[in-house]
């Protein structure tokens, strides 16, 4: 097999170095994105050289540069893995006026795919988004609030904005499955990681203390990531679908809601700016 071109936001730290590794071993070639110059840099060596990029998706501006660089640079894309994420502190608006937990969660990698489209589709590329299971726990999603200025905690943000990344694949796949994109969610696990650094929920006390010999390592967190990337959606897996450990798992009720998507669709183009809501 000729090799294929992987792009990986959040693939400085965690699960996405993890998966950056294991499939720089399978003989991809893994195009790193991160946030921090000094991580980025340090986990394109591991890869023995790999290209790195930088962004931070608290700036919209950072997500429309990357977009550029990367049509610039790849011509093609056969996987594009948005993982790059978190949960947050107190409520913070980014600089494009946004609650940052849905903007680095779910509208900056809503922008990213949209903006890489074309060559997402003329790459018959799978585009794999890192949800969690706290799309069933947390969210309490309303479509009316989704900068969550009426009710927000660290906890249902993330929720919600996790629920908002198992839509946008159910919403990609009705409107582009057809043009020869495949995509799929999935939940990790619960993986030591960095995760919930920047927090002041108390899954902070989970992944920051003694409690995180409970959760499984990085490379098992990459697992479904991995096999996403590299299985065939024709054969292997089904398009549109949110996955745990490699199989179609239940998600919150109102991830099955057309309607909910496709609104969710419209009111996030009109939130980044894009024309096609
Ligand atoms: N760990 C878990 O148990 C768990 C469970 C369910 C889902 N998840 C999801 O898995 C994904 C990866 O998380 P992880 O556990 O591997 O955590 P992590 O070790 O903290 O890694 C997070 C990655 O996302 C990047 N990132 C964070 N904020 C960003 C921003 N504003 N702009 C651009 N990149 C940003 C980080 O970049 P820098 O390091 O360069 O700053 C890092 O590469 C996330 O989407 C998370 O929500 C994790």
């Amino acid at each position: 097999m000729p090799e294929r071109t992987i792009v990986i936001t959040g693939a400085s730290d965690g699960i996405g170095a993890a998966a950056a590794r294991s499939l720089h071993s399978l003989g991809n070639r893994v195009v790193v994105v991160g946030r921090s110059p000094e991580k980025t840099a340090a986990a394109a060596r591991d890869l023995g050289g790999a290209d790195y990029h930088l962004a931070d998706f608290a700036r919209l501006d950072d997500v429309r540069a990357l977009a550029a660089t990367l049509l610039e640079r790849y011509p093609r894309i056969d996987v594009l893995a948005n993982n790059a994420g978190g949960i947050m502190g107190r409520r913070e608006e980014t600089v494009d006026g946004h609650e940052k937990t849905l903007q680095v969660n779910h509208l900056a990698p809503f922008l990213l795919t949209n903006l890489l489209l074309e060559r997402l589709t003329e790459s018959r590329a799978t585009v794999i988004n890192t949800s969690s299971v706290a799309n069933s726990i947390f969210a309490r999603f309303d479509i009316g609030d989704l900068e969550a200025r009426r009710r927000y905690s660290p906890n249902r943000a993330y929720g919600n904005a996790k629920l908002a990344n198992i839509l946008f694949t159910r919403e990609l796949d009705a409107r582009y499955g057809n043009s020869g994109i495949s995509t799929a969610a999935f939940h990790p696990g619960g993986v030591a990681t960095s995760f919930a650094s920047e927090s002041t929920s108390m899954m902070r006390l989970m992944y920051r203390t003694l409690l995180n010999r409970f959760l499984i390592s990085p490379e098992q967190g990459a697992e479904t990531l991995v096999w996403l990337a590299t299985a065939d959606p024709a054969k292997d897996w089904q398009t549109g679908k949110y996955y745990y450990k490699c199989k179609i798992s239940p998600a919150n009720k109102d991830a099955y809601d057309a309607a909910l998507s496709s609104r969710l669709w419209e009111e996030s183009a009109r939130m980044v700016g894009l024309p096609n809501g």
